[in-house]
């Protein structure tokens, strides 16, 4: 309906679609573009708040304390249409996504953002300032419009190679109105840009690079991996957001605590149990001991992972076994 037809001006461009929603409007429902247009009368205004649940109690494996500890990039939030995507699981991770996935950067995004508003497919962008620690709130207010109902989203796990959490393409608007409420809970997903393990691995690019995928409490499939609970059957959320529907009146827009959501909700994940990991067996070290006795020998193992929260307690650590010592055989 928009296309570039160069020679109308804009302003009658945008009377004839308001003469045109108009007539619409005292019609019987039409729709006006296609199937995932939003029937809704007017724009509706929310307030999103993003909630880390990052704590050492509910994923208390390799938790990152220092250098830098856990925390939260800035959030980025793009309000758009179905012909417009942040990114989608089991997609490649555009550019933008890999600098955002791996350095928290939103230079390219936001310009790919911008790109997409000239084409109509996105409405308004917004960001929110980072938080300091794995648990904490950020909010910012949206905007949605009829032609732009779908909220994309994503945060940066920090520390991670590239790792972040996110929401593809939720539709605010269901059956010709806005939704008035949406709780959604996050799981991290890797961008597949680069192949740590850890939250602190260093760089390591995949090449090629992968598509995007969840990561869970069972894949990748590896011991090393910082959300590896083989225990779980699934990771308890690592954050969640929270959209809710602003009223008519948008005199007192700013966010103060008591809009926030119930802090108790913060608590209501049981602490992860963690196992004791240990390494292999050392090699068995010398025989010792006069022959006349039998000898001992020895090996050691050591310990990977301490356990937590009633995991696994630590086996044995050092092992002992008898021996024939190769002085003694050597004489026999
Ligand atoms: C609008 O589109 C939807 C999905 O494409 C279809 O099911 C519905 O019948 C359409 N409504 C009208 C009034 O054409
Ligand atoms: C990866 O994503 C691209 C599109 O982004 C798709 O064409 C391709 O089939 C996907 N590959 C796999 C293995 O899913």
């Amino acid at each position: 309906m928009m296309s570039s037809e160069v020679f109308v001006p804009g302003w009658l461009q945008q009377l004839l679609v308001v003469l045109l929603r108009f007539a619409l409007s005292c019609a019987a429902p039409v729709n006006l573009t296609n199937g995932m247009e939003c029937g809704a009368r007017g724009p509706a205004s929310y307030i999103l708040v993003f909630t880390g649940h990052w704590s050492p109690q509910t994923f208390p494996k390799q938790y990152p304390l220092f250098r830098p500890p856990a925390q939260w990039s800035k959030l980025m939030a793009v309000i758009h249409n179905e012909q417009y995507q942040l990114w989608q699981e089991g997609a490649s991770a555009s550019d933008g996504m890999k600098s955002f996935a791996e350095q928290g950067l939103t230079v390219d995004l936001v310009k790919d953002a911008k790109e997409a508003r000239k084409r109509r497919t996105v409405g308004s962008m917004y960001r929110t300032a980072g938080i300091p620690s794995g648990i904490g709130h950020s909010s910012t207010e949206l905007l949605l419009t009829p032609r732009t109902p779908l909220l994309s989203l994503i945060v940066k796990v920090i520390p991670s190679p590239d790792w972040f959490v996110g929401v593809d393409s939720l539709n605010l608007c269901e059956g010709g109105k806005w939704k008035q409420e949406v709780t959604f809970d996050l799981h991290p997903f890797d961008a597949g840009t680069d192949s740590g393990f850890t939250f602190s691995s260093p760089n390591f690019p995949t090449t090629p690079p992968e598509n995007i995928t969840m990561i869970t409490s069972q894949k990748p499939n590896h011991p090393a991996n910082s959300f590896y609970y083989p225990r779980l059957t699934e990771l308890p959320p690592l954050a969640t957001i929270w959209v809710k529907r602003q009223g008519a009146v948008r005199q007192q827009n700013r966010l103060s605590n008591h809009i926030l959501p119930d802090t108790t909700k913060l608590n209501r994940f049981s602490e992860t149990p963690l196992d004791c990991e240990v390494s292999m067996w050392s090699s068995w070290g010398l025989c010792l001991r006069p022959c006349s006795r039998g000898g001992l020998r020895h090996r050691t193992r050591y310990i990977l992972l301490k356990p937590a929260n009633s995991g696994t307690p630590c086996p044995e650590l050092e092992e002992q076994e008898e021996c024939t010592p190769h002085n003694c055989l050597a004489y026999q």
